[in-house]
């Protein structure tokens, strides 16, 4: 089924449905797709039936997956503080953009420094209809967004020049996207590769859902998702996801879960979130 054969008013929240004008046709409703489960956990407009059901499904399984995502998006906010004002950082290639909701990387990045430039990538449909909300270019910096899937990084690499300077240190981001690539499409392979492009200077940062936090939880969690959502997940244990961080010197507190991560306050240290997280550097 696409949003053209959908009934907007029935199957779409208030959001999703005012935005449909600019939707692509090729959206399919009636799966859920994780950018938009995601958008409902962040109490967002942009999804639909099958995703709120897939939602509600897995907060039966894991209710503080709500805590959870704000918690990685607090995570995401003073990661990318601390590479503009503390490591210099002045280009990100944020892979995983996610439909737009509070404290988008540019926004963070261009208020703590004047002229950040922004590539976002992604492959969801619904994230690409709003893409220019994102495409924000001025004094502030530049922003553009790859239509891609990351397991293409060659052409991730390949476009981003047009926006990066591949000669001068960036941040790649991978926030709460590496569990959609399964281990037979080599995660770590991919890391890898991206990480092999950019100059020393450069910083890894990522955040991932964790197989050994709420262990049974989580558990439970996945295989419902597995079941509703298009996209697949694998959640990874603490070492797994250490693995991608190899041959990088890890930024202090290490890796941690991502409620842990130079937190701002103590409210934000004790956030229930099942999901490791670090940043590291390229020497
Ligand atoms: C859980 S959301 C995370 C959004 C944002 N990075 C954050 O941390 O708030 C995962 C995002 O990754 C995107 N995604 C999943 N698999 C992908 C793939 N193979 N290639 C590109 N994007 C993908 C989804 O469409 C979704 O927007």
């Amino acid at each position: 089924m696409t949003s053209k054969d959908t009934p907007a008013t029935e199957e779409a929240h208030d959001g999703a449905a005012s935005s449909s004008h600019e939707m692509p046709l090729s959206i399919d409703t009636s799966v859920a797709h994780v950018a938009r489960v995601y958008d409902y956990w962040l109490g967002g407009k942009d999804n639909f039936a099958a995703d709120r059901a897939a939602g509600e499904q897995a907060i039966q399984a894991y209710p503080d997956i709500v805590y959870s995502v704000r918690a990685n998006r607090a995570f995401l906010a003073r990661t990318v503080r601390y590479l503009v004002k503390d490591a210099k950082i002045r280009q990100f290639l944020d892979i995983g953009t996610g439909i737009p909701t509070a404290n988008n990387t540019h926004e963070v990045a261009q208020s703590a420094a004047p002229g950040c430039d922004v590539v976002y990538v992604d492959n969801d449909p619904v994230v690409l209809a709003h893409a220019r909300a994102l495409l924000v270019s001025g004094e502030r910096g530049h922003t553009s967004y790859i239509d891609s899937d990351l397991r293409d990084a060659g052409r991730i690499l390949a476009e981003a020049t047009l926006t990066l300077d591949f000669s001068q240190p960036m941040a790649i981001m991978l926030m709460a996207i590496l569990q959609h690539i399964d281990d037979a499409d080599d995660p770590y392979g991919i890391v890898a590769r991206l990480v092999e492009a950019v100059p020393p200077g450069s910083y890894l940062v990522l955040s991932h859902p964790a197989a050994d936090i709420e262990t049974e939880a989580m558990a439970d969690m996945a295989e419902r998702l597995n079941r509703l959502m298009a996209e697949k997940v694998t959640f990874r244990t603490r070492a797994q996801v250490a693995r991608f961080f190899d041959g990088l010197e890890l930024v202090e507190p290490g890796m941690v879960r991502v409620q842990q991560w130079r937190p701002d306050t103590e409210k934000e240290a004790k956030s229930p979130a099942a999901l490791w997280g670090g940043i590291g550097r390229k020497g």
